[in-house]
């Protein structure tokens, strides 16, 4: 198929790349090469290319710097996704818009499901949520994909936050009041490859299976990567204040994907533990490796 991939300059957007590369002809646009906040360029792009698939990517991702820039947000999140959504109606694609657990406020007990109404705390999250619905206006072969807590290989994210500040600290505060599902960027590319070969249309939720605190998450990125000199010292997110509300749990159930019979990614802990030892960019892993391959 021919696949078109916008903020293929991100984390995500890479692990699409490097996962559906070898099995398809792959359109990848950058912020540098294609604005989706560019109506024109947008529809001139796509109607050149005239890609089977369109997976939109690209969003602003700085959460706290949001809620001081709401109109940049709302220009990139939500015009910029309605700009790709009539693209991809006028050039016949399928379009993946990728979504988030944002959508959601967190005041749920257990786990969202598709069909859950979504309140969004933050601008953030509301812009997606308007993208969401553009999707929803204009296309008929849409998939919303809901997905949380990203890291990968080429992004800056949580594990390599932590990763990063254990180098320096011996005692790490982490928030042990927020709950959500981690989910290593190279999995979610996985299931998008998976679920673009199907006509099974709609939202569906994408994290890796299960639920942890940021407190819990830590634990495991630490143990993971072997700093296990360091001590974690369990905090309420009153301790970090920041300038955009967010979810207290924003922990996603799969359902969609269990009915639709469609492959479900693994549980985060696994996934976590295949990032830190084949992604991540960490000397004291590379030198542990090295170490037990000298044995
Ligand atoms: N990160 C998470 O934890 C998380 C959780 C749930 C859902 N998501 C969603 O997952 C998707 C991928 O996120 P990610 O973690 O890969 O974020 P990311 O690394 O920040 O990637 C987003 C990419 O979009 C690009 N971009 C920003 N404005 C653009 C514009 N106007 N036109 C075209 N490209 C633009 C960015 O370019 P620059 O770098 O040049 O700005 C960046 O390369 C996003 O839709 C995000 O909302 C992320």
């Amino acid at each position: 198929m021919k696949i078109a991939i916008t903020g293929a300059g991100g984390q995500l957007g890479k692990d699409l790349v490097r996962t559906l590369a070898p099995g398809h002809e792959i359109f990848a646009f950058t912020r540098a090469e294609l604005n989706v906040a560019n109506e024109r360029a947008v529809s001139e792009t796509f109607a050149k290319v005239k890609p089977d698939v369109i997976i939109h990517a690209a969003a602003y991702t700085q959460v706290d710097r949001a809620e001081r820039e709401p109109e940049a947000v709302y220009t990139v999140n939500s015009f910029g996704s309605r700009n790709v959504a009539l693209a991809a109606k006028h050039t016949g694609a399928k379009l993946v818009y990728i979504s988030t657990d944002y959508v959601f406020d967190g005041k749920k007990e257990g786990a969202y499901k598709e069909s859950d109404w979504t309140n969004p705390l933050s601008v953030y999250g509301s812009s997606k949520l308007h993208g969401e619905k553009f999707t929803e206006l204009i296309c008929d072969r849409y998939y919303i994909v809901r997905t949380s807590w990203l890291y990968g290989k080429y992004g800056d994210n949580f594990v390599t936050k932590v990763v990063s500040l254990a180098e320096k600290q011996q005692v790490l505060a982490m928030v042990c009041d927020q709950f959500g599902s981690p989910t290593y960027t190279l999995d979610l590319a996985e299931f998008i490859s998976a679920l673009i070969e199907t006509d099974r249309y709609g939202v569906y939720h994408a994290s890796n299976r299960g639920v942890c605190s940021r407190y819990e998450f830590a634990q495991h990125i630490l143990k993971a990567a072997g700093l296990t000199n360091v001590v974690l010292k369990p905090v309420s997110s009153d301790s970090f204040p920041a300038s955009a509300i967010r979810p207290v749990n924003s922990a996603l159930d799969d359902e969609a994907i269990r009915v639709n019979n469609l492959p479900p990614l693994r549980e985060w802990v696994p996934a976590l533990y295949d990032f830190i030892r084949n992604d991540l960019n960490y000397a004291g892993v590379r030198k542990e490796k090295e170490g037990m391959n000298d044995d």
